[in-house]
């Protein structure tokens, strides 16, 4: 069943809580694969309603043309859902059903988390993330939310936003799904070319040499190896290369024992900007 206004969702949903259903939400923006197939297997597993949200939310593209060009195939993932289960409740709004009259992100502060990486490259994207995923809870209200690790920095800053906004909400991280050949799966690989999508697989290529020599090496060694790696390949354009603490994502220079790292990437295939990331340690 699809909902575009939050009214209607909210009554579907109401009957349900009154027999004390829970509630599982997966937030997406849509042009869904099997990475998000699998959180809303895990929604479905988990919870006696399942609702899924198909919004692609402008306040968290700092490029107008990324905005633009973001697949939008509603029409699909709505079949890709209901041959999953005939009963996942799609919302589908558009932005004034989530927004009113005024589509503009909050400020947040997430502890220094949205600083880093993304946050850094994406100019106010957190803001928009939190905005939208904060709207879009309010219109849910779920028990349970799925997220996918791909995305591992809005992970951590979705875990702090409930805190921050003090909603009731178990935030549940779930992993990567890749590509035959490694490449994280996204939306945005649609948008690749055929050679694109061939060579993109260098992303997760690397993450996993910087996994196996992790213990080895040291953290400038494994940067200079990748940076040269990327340079080498014409296709690919590195945009960063970090190595995180996973508690404050602070690029980290040197290892510390005790603490647990995670290589992340994010690089661009011709105009399309794809990110990834792997556990070191
Ligand atoms: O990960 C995404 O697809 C988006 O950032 C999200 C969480 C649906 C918010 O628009």
């Amino acid at each position: 069943m699809i909902f575009h206004h939050q009214s209607s969702l909210q009554s579907e949903l109401q009957k349900n809580r009154v027999q004390n259903r829970t509630v599982g939400f997966v937030p997406t923006m849509g042009a869904l694969h099997e990475g998000h197939l699998a959180l809303v297997k895990k929604a479905l597993s988990e919870n006696q309603i399942t609702v899924v949200s198909i919004f692609v939310n402008p306040t968290q593209f700092d490029n107008a043309g990324d905005l633009e060009k973001y697949p939008r195939t509603l029409k699909t993932d709505a079949q890709l859902l209901k041959k999953l289960d005939d009963k996942i409740l799609v919302y589908a709004p558009n932005p004034g059903d989530l927004y009113g009259d005024n589509v503009v992100s909050k400020k947040y502060s997430f502890g220094g988390l949205e600083h880093q990486m993304e946050g850094e490259f994406r100019t106010g994207h957190f803001d928009g993330v939190g905005t939208v995923v904060n709207l879009l809870f309010r219109a849910v209200r779920p028990d349970k939310a799925y997220f996918g690790e791909k995305d591992f920095q809005q992970l951590q800053i979705i875990k702090k936003l409930v805190s921050i906004e003090k909603l009731p909400i178990e935030i549940i991280g779930c992993p990567i799904y890749r590509e035959k050949h490694g490449l994280a799966m996204s939306s945005r690989n649609k948008r690749l070319s055929k050679v694109q999508f061939e060579e993109a697989k260098i992303i997760c290529e690397t993450l996993k040499w910087a996994q196996s020599n992790f213990s080895e090496k040291s953290i400038g060694e494994l940067q200079k190896h990748v940076s040269q790696t990327f340079q080498q390949n014409p296709h690919l354009k590195l945009e960063y290369f970090e190595i995180a603490n996973i508690d404050n994502l602070r690029p980290a220079r040197r290892k510390r024992k005790g603490n647990t790292y995670r290589a992340f990437i994010a690089a661009y295939a011709g105009e399309v900007r794809l990110i990834d990331n792997m556990a070191l340690n």
